[in-house]
C-alpha cells in the first residue's frame, strides 16, 4: 500500500503516435479522496492521459500504477480495458451511453455488479438491498425521483448524472470524467461540481474539464497540461497565478 496515500501514480508516461509526441514524459500522481483535475488547451492530450489510465491507449515509454486501497499495488499499463473497470477504476466517456428507451432504474439495474445481459439483469428480481442502493445512489446525484422515468427524456445533464451514478453502483475506488459540464449550462454545471464533491468521500474523481468556474468550485489539485508535457500542478489559486498557465491556457499574452 503507498503510504503516501496516492492512489493512482503516473510515471514518466510518453505517447508517440507516428512520429508526433502527444504526451512527453508526463509525471504525477493523484491523491485519494481528491478531485483532480486536468486541464489545458485543446490538443494538450488530456485524452490521451486518460487514455492511458484506462488502458485503452499503451504507451510508448512509462507506466501507470493504482494503488488500490486494501489491496496490493496493481500495474495498469498493458492490462486489458475490462478489467481496469473490475480493478476497480471506472470511466464515464463525453457522449452519454444510457438506454434511452429503459427507465432511470432501469439502467441502474443494468449497471449493477454481476449482471451479464440486458434480459438476465431486466427479468431477474433485484435484492432489496440492491433496490435500496440504487435509491441511495439516485439520491446521491438528485435524481431519486426521475426513477420511473424513461432515460431519454431527461434533460442532457441529468443523463451525465445519471452516468455518473451507474458508474458509483460499481464502487470504484477512481472515477474517470472526460468534459462532465460539456453542453451544460451554469446551472447545471455547478450542481455536477457539488456532485462531484459529495462522491470525493467515497472515491478518487480525475476530471477533464474546461470550465474555470467550474474547476475552482470543487478543484482540490490542478494539473495544467500544454502540448504534451506538464505546465504546472497544484491549487486552484497556485495554478491561476502561474504566469506560464495564464500565456498559454487563459490566452493572456499567448495566443
Ligand atoms: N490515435 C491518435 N493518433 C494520432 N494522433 C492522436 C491520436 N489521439 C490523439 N492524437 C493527437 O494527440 C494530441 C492530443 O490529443 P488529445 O489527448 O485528444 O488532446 P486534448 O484532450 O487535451 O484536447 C492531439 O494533437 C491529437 O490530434
Ligand atoms: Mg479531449
Amino acid at each position: 500500500m503507498s503510504a503516501n496515500q496516492n492512489v493512482l501514480e503516473i510515471n514518466s508516461i510518453s505517447v508517440c503516435f507516428d512520429g508526433f509526441y502527444a504526451l512527453t514524459e508526463v509525471k504525477t500522481s493523484v491523491k485519494r479522496n481528491t478531485i483532480h483535475f486536468f486541464i489545458g488547451p485543446n490538443g494538450a492530450g488530456k485524452t490521451t492521459l486518460l487514455d492511458i489510465i484506462c488502458a485503452k491507449t499503451l504507451p510508448t515509454s512509462g507506466t501507470v500504477i493504482f494503488y488500490p486501497k486494501d489491496r496490493e499495488p496493481v500495474r495498469l499499463t498493458g492490462m486489458k480495458e475490462y478489467k481496469i473497470v473490475t480493478e476497480g477504476v471506472g470511466r464515464k466517456f463525453q457522449v452519454p451511453s444510457v438506454f434511452v428507451n429503459l427507465t432511470v432504474e432501469e439502467n441502474m439495474m443494468l449497471s449493477l455488479k454481476g449482471h451479464k445481459g440486458i434480459a438476465d439483469s431486466i427479468f431477474r428480481r433485484i435484492s432489496k438491498d440492491e433496490k435500496e442502493n440504487i435509491s441511495r445512489t439516485l439520491e446521491r446525484v438528485g435524481l431519486k425521483d426521475r426513477a420511473p422515468i424513461r432515460a431519454g427524456s431527461l434533460a442532457h445533464g441529468e443523463k451525465q448524472w445519471l452516468e455518473i451514478a451507474m458508474q458509483l453502483l460499481q464502487k470504484p475506488e477512481i472515477i474517470m470524467l472526460d468534459e462532465p459540464a460539456a453542453g451544460m449550462g451554469k446551472p447545471e454545471t455547478f450542481r455536477t461540481g457539488e456532485i462531484l464533491k459529495e462522491i470525493k468521500s467515497e472515491c478518487t474523481v480525475i476530471v477533464i474539464e474546461h470550465d474555470m468556474d467550474f474547476v475552482k468550485q470543487c478543484a482540490d489539485v490542478v494539473t495544467v497540461l500544454h502540448e504534451g508535457k506538464l505546465l504546472t500542478e497544484g491549487s486552484v489559486s497556485d495554478v491561476l497565478a502561474d504566469k506560464t498557465v495564464q500565456a498559454v491556457y487563459l490566452g493572456r499574452g499567448g495566443e
